[in-house]
């Protein structure tokens, strides 16, 4: 398969566009980070737009690596196409870019020259741009607003074999205005590509209006483009140009080989935006918080089981793709459910089981459904209350070990209990008393932990956790903390009890 051209045009039409557009020493970072990214071209600057830009297009051809092509953009005319020669004459692999429009529209109201003038001066201009470049530099024309060049494609067509002949052999077909569908651009594009010398390389160059540009450049790529103007965030004139990041993964995830360091992506990006004082949003596509998020509960359940798998249930790409280090984010919603809150207690390291991350869900699902979305802090605060201290009908007053068992003060809703209880230990002594209470408890299993409480403010306490048989046969967990090993124990016996009794499960 041809492999694509990609022609970076952030340091062009993504900085005429900007606010504040860059320095030479600004565009001198950027160009070195495209260099890194592996771009094959990189258009520097419009070099009679201001002598700032000038002299960044002269530093820029300075220090480009040789085998990188650098091109400035100049109209149809002389001024121009001569600033934009000297702007590059440093570089090895030299490009003057040169356009016109040629839309029925354009023609008539704001270049109000004639379709044969309109020609004329393109021929002319590249012509002209070829005798000063000579053999050592290559032309590119641009068709401006090519996608307005529907009724006129046939004019089009013609005059780009008269401009190929004059010496362009990159013909660039912008749609300078993303107006109406992409099969209607795409097509136009085909129409060219089958009419002129196959040696001739044919480019696209997308605006975003509509938010299509990334699908009509793809899409152009299988219809004869093989050069792929793209801009780094989308950056470039209104809605932005082509997102090179998109079009880079959109064709590797379609088996096409991509020459760009694609790891490199997502720090660039967040470079970019700062450099450019241009947000990326939280749901932009690859690079936006939001892009590997997960908040429904069926969505985090499939990304969880696919996580570490290069294709995922709910993401195109691995994130480690475009260098994302953040893995996928699991968000709590009102829609979310257990595997987010395991998800997020184990990655704020503390002790959950899946059985424990279920009864939770509940709580913090009712309290999603009135602030939004959960913070990591608001679900640890509910995890520490309902697994560390599950409130429910029975209330532990007072509890002292005495020898060989204990004394316990507890309640059961209005009803007090005063026992001293001889046991095996104390957590034997506290299982008698509760039973000779009258109430059914069954120790499965107890195990002993310390758990980590730095990220609540405080050091390491003692855990015992506990499994219980509860009535209807099945497995609760229950978990106890304290500094005292001994009163983590009985906690955890009482949070025991309330699970049982909360799920309904009466003893
Ligand atoms: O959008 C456009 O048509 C352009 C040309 C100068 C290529 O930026
Ligand atoms: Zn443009």
């Amino acid at each position: 398969m041809r492999q694509p051209f990609f022609y970076d045009i952030t340091l062009r039409d993504g900085n005429q566009s900007l606010k504040k557009p860059w320095n030479t020493q600004e565009k001198e970072i950027i160009f070195n980070h495209l260099t890194e990214l592996k771009v094959q071209g990189v258009e520097v600057g419009f070099a009679a737009a201001s002598e700032m830009d000038f002299e960044a297009c002269k530093r820029l051809s300075q220090i480009a690596p040789s085998d990188i092509v650098i091109s400035a953009l100049a109209r149809c005319l002389e001024n121009d196409i001569k600033k934009a020669a000297d702007s590059i004459k440093y570089a090895t692999k030299k490009r003057i870019h040169t356009f016109i429009a040629m839309s029925p529209f354009n023609m008539e109201y704001v270049l109000n020259k004639s379709p044969e003038e309109v020609r004329k001066q393109a021929i002319e201009a590249v012509t002209f741009a070829k005798k000063i470049l000579g053999k050592d530099g290559e032309i590119q024309f641009s068709v401006e607003h090519f996608g307005d060049c529907i009724e006129n494609i046939d004019y089009v067509i013609n005059s780009l074999k008269e401009i190929v002949k004059a010496g362009a052999t990159i013909i660039n077909l912008p749609n300078t205005v993303e107006r109406t569908r992409p099969k209607t651009f795409i097509n136009l594009v085909e129409k060219v590509y089958n009419a002129l010398p196959k040696d001739i390389i044919i480019s696209v160059h997308n605006h975003n209006d509509l938010g299509m540009a990334t699908a009509v450049t793809v899409e152009s790529y299988f219809s004869g483009a093989i050069q792929l103007e793209c801009a780094l965030n989308g950056l470039g004139e209104r809605a932005g140009n082509t997102n090179m990041y998109e079009v880079a993964v959109a064709l590797h995830n379609s088996g096409v080989k991509v020459p760009l360091n694609l790891t490199k992506i997502y720090e660039l990006a967040l470079t970019i935006s700062d450099m450019s004082g241009v947000k990326i949003y939280e749901k932009a596509p690859l690079i936006g918080q939001d892009a590997l998020a997960h908040r429904s509960g069926i969505h985090q359940d499939g990304a969880i089981k696919t996580k570490d798998m290069e294709k995922g249930a709910y993401r195109p790409i691995h994130p480690s793709l475009i260098g994302r280090k953040d893995d996928e984010k699991l968000g709590f919603t009102s829609q979310s459910g257990k595997t987010a809150i395991f998800e997020i207690i184990t990655e704020a390291g503390y002790p959950i089981t899946l059985q424990e991350a279920q009864r939770i869900a509940p709580f913090a699902k009712e309290i999603a459904e009135k602030i939004g979305e959960l913070s990591t802090k608001n679900i640890i605060d509910i995890y520490f209350k309902q697994v560390f201290n599950v409130e429910g009908a029975f209330k532990l007053c007072n509890m002292e070990k005495i020898e060989n068992g204990l004394n316990l003060h507890f309640m059961y809703k209005e009803k007090e209990f005063d026992l001293k209880v001889q046991g095996n230990g104390p957590v034997d002594a506290c299982i008698k008393a509760i039973q000779k209470s009258g109430f059914n408890l069954e120790l499965l299993h107890y195990e002993q932990q310390a758990l980590n409480e730095e990220l609540m403010g405080s050091g390491a306490t003692a855990m015992s956790i506990m499994h219980f048989k509860a009535p209807n046969g099945t497995t609760i967990i229950s978990r106890g903390k304290d500094e005292s090993t001994v009163k983590a124990n009985i906690k955890a016996i009482f949070n025991g009890l309330n699970i049982i009794e909360n799920s309904k499960n009466i003893l």
